[in-house]
């Protein structure tokens, strides 16, 4: 029995700026998913480190709070069975330098002079990941159990 889950995918600042919005939209909708919310943000400091509360003590923290910040992200909801794991691939590797061509990081991501690792897009890696970080995002979304 398959069963629909949510997965949240943020479009992240560079991802915006070099007008990929689009592009990402109709590969999640080409897979015949469905996108249940959809709202341009300006991350708060707060939200980021509440999304990103496992990776606090990390060496890269507080360059990702930076570059979380550069710009707006797209936050999307998207719903579908088994979605977590396949938008995962579609995301494909962390690092655009290792992903596989034809996902979204290796096909829109690049490096960057300053070495900031700007990867394009966030996908959530749970189903129970993915519904706390709706929460941070979409607070006032009410999506099924
Ligand atoms: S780790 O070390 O296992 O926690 O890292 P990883 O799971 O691969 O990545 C977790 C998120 O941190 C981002 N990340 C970085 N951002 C900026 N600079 C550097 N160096 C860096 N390394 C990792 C990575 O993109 C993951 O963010 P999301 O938004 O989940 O993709």
């Amino acid at each position: 029995m398959f069963k629909t889950e949510y997965t949240l995918v943020l479009i992240k600042p560079d991802g915006i700026q070099s007008h990929h919005l689009g592009e990402i939209i109709t590969r999640i909708e080409r897979k015949n998913y469905q996108i249940a919310a959809l709202e341009m943000i300006k991350a708060s400091e707060d939200q980021l480190r509440r999304h990103y509360s496992d990776k606090v003590d990390q060496s890269f923290f507080p360059e990702l709070i930076h570059y979380m910040q550069e710009g707006p992200i797209a936050g999307i909801v998207v719903a579908g069975t088994n979605v977590v794991k396949e938008i995962r691939k579609m995301a494909g590797a962390t690092n655009p330098g290792d992903a596989t061509v034809g996902t979204i990081r290796a096909d829109f991501g690049r490096e960057w002079p300053d070495g900031v690792m700007r990867n394009v897009v966030h996908t959530s890696d749970s189903v129970a990941n993915a519904q706390r970080e709706i929460q941070i995002w979409f607070p006032e979304l009410n999506l099924p159990k």
